[in-house]
């Protein structure tokens, strides 16, 4: 166990002081050699080390007169943390644990350190967080953004971003003892498991993903032949779901990166159906576009993922408040190219993944500005708040991510 205690504590730092991305240091770090029981108890740890890591410091922080320099050996302090709060390990296995592991690691000079430090924040039965970053677990511009977009819902939505997330699925089949979504048909909650050996994943029945991202294909309701074009679409997701309610259509799926165009591909080949995949940039029409419009375009825009932090742990530390300007001109560059390539009375679903109004409503206001051909088509779902333009699912609302639609129609002159 030591091991994998190791692994996370190097993955965590990675994440958490170096700012990578989980995904890729997982890929680096848990080589395919490595027994999958293994890899997914390492994974968790440094799932519930991260989600937390801003209050987990907090706590540990209090007990010491002054932080440690070693940045290493505060993700050691905060995953032991992690392990009691948040995996039910007892206090005597993660204090001794942690000092393993500091020794393993060659940092000997800090197991004196560790074992008082963290005996003192066990012992500890009322802490109580220093300030907002260590009570909501999200750094101050987040909160702050939050409480200026959604005054009444700021808190709710920072409890859902620090949950677990639950496992949805869309299916084609009914699921028996899985939780059908009230409304969204198709989907299914079922309780956690490895999915991707499940037969029906296999077979392509049933597919990961969740409830809100399953909204996108019923709202553009594919009709037979129609030309659509999916101009975000790795991983697929969308895709996949587009061409399982209409198998006519004829949909061209653009990604910027090769890498994860690939990724459609498998998708595709999975589920046994077939797209377009094209490898571009959708705000450089003369690098793909052939000239023949389209009739429907969904735009799952490239966010700040702040609608699915619950899955994306990372997020919060790699994203900055300057990065939402730059994220924000390439939406509205894409939707400016979108606008040029639909079809005169065509429609165009722009989506993120993310709860900021900047990247949402705000984003549309700025568009309909500069583009009075548009107008909005209004949705209504008893989940969704109806924003200024569009709507949004608050992270948490039926147990769904967090997800931003406006359907847009094109007028026909
Ligand atoms: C939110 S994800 C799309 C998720 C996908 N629709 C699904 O359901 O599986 C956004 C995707 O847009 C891609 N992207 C970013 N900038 C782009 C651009 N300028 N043109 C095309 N794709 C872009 C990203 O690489 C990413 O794969």
């Amino acid at each position: 166990m030591s091991k994998q205690r190791i692994i996370a504590a190097q993955i965590t730092y990675e994440v958490v002081f170096k700012k990578q991305n989980l995904h890729e240091v997982f890929n680096q770090r848990l080589s395919d050699n490595l027994a999958p029981e293994f890899k997914s108890a390492v994974k968790a740890l440094c799932y519930d080390t991260i989600r937390h890591y801003l209050q987990l410091q907090d706590c540990w922080q209090q007990c010491v007169k002054k932080l440690p320099k070693d940045k290493l050996v505060r993700v050691i302090l905060s995953q032991a943390l992690a392990e009691f709060y948040y995996q039910q390990k007892p206090e005597h296995v993660v204090v001794n644990e942690a000092a393993n592991v500091a020794k393993k690691l060659k940092k000997n000079w800090a197991c004196g350190l560790i074992n008082a430090t963290l005996r003192q924040a066990l012992k500890n039965k009322n802490y109580r967080p220093s300030d907002e970053v260590a009570q909501y677990e999200h750094p101050q511009w987040w909160i702050d953004q939050l409480k200026s977009d959604w005054p009444n819902d700021w808190q709710t939505i920072m409890q859902a971003n620090n949950q677990k997330p639950p496992l949805w699925v869309r299916s084609k089949k009914p699921i028996e003892c899985a939780q059908k979504h009230p409304s969204i048909e198709g989907a299914y909650k079922i309780e956690a498991q490895i999915i991707t050996s499940n037969d029906a994943f296999l077979s392509g029945s049933l597919s990961v993903q969740d409830a809100s991202a399953q909204l996108a294909a019923h709202i553009l309701n594919p009709q037979d032949n129609e030309r659509i074009l999916d101009m975000c679409a790795a991983p697929g997701g969308k895709t996949g779901h587009l061409l399982e309610l209409n198998n006519t259509i004829s949909l061209d799926a653009l990604e910027l990166y090769e890498n994860r165009a690939k990724k459609i591909h498998e998708n595709l080949q999975r589920i046994k159906l077939k797209a377009n995949v094209i490898v571009g940039d959708g705000t450089k029409l003369e690098e793909w576009f052939k000239g023949e419009k389209y009739d429907k375009i969904l735009l799952d825009a490239p966010c700040s993922a702040s609608g699915i932090v619950r899955r994306q742990v990372d997020v919060k530390f790699q994203r900055k408040l300057e990065d939402l300007g730059a994220i924000c001109r390439t939406q509205q560059e894409l939707l400016s190219s979108a606008a040029g390539i639909l079809t005169d009375g065509g429609r165009l679903l722009y989506a993120t993944c993310s709860v900021f109004k900047q990247e949402n409503s705000q984003q549309i206001k700025l568009f309909l500005n500069s583009h009075p051909e548009f107008s909005e088509i209004k949705l209504k779902y008893n989940f969704a708040i109806n924003c200024e333009f569009g709507i949004q699912v608050i992270t948490g609302s039926q147990d769904m991510d967090g997800f931003y639609y406006c359907y847009l129609k094109k007028n026909e002159h």
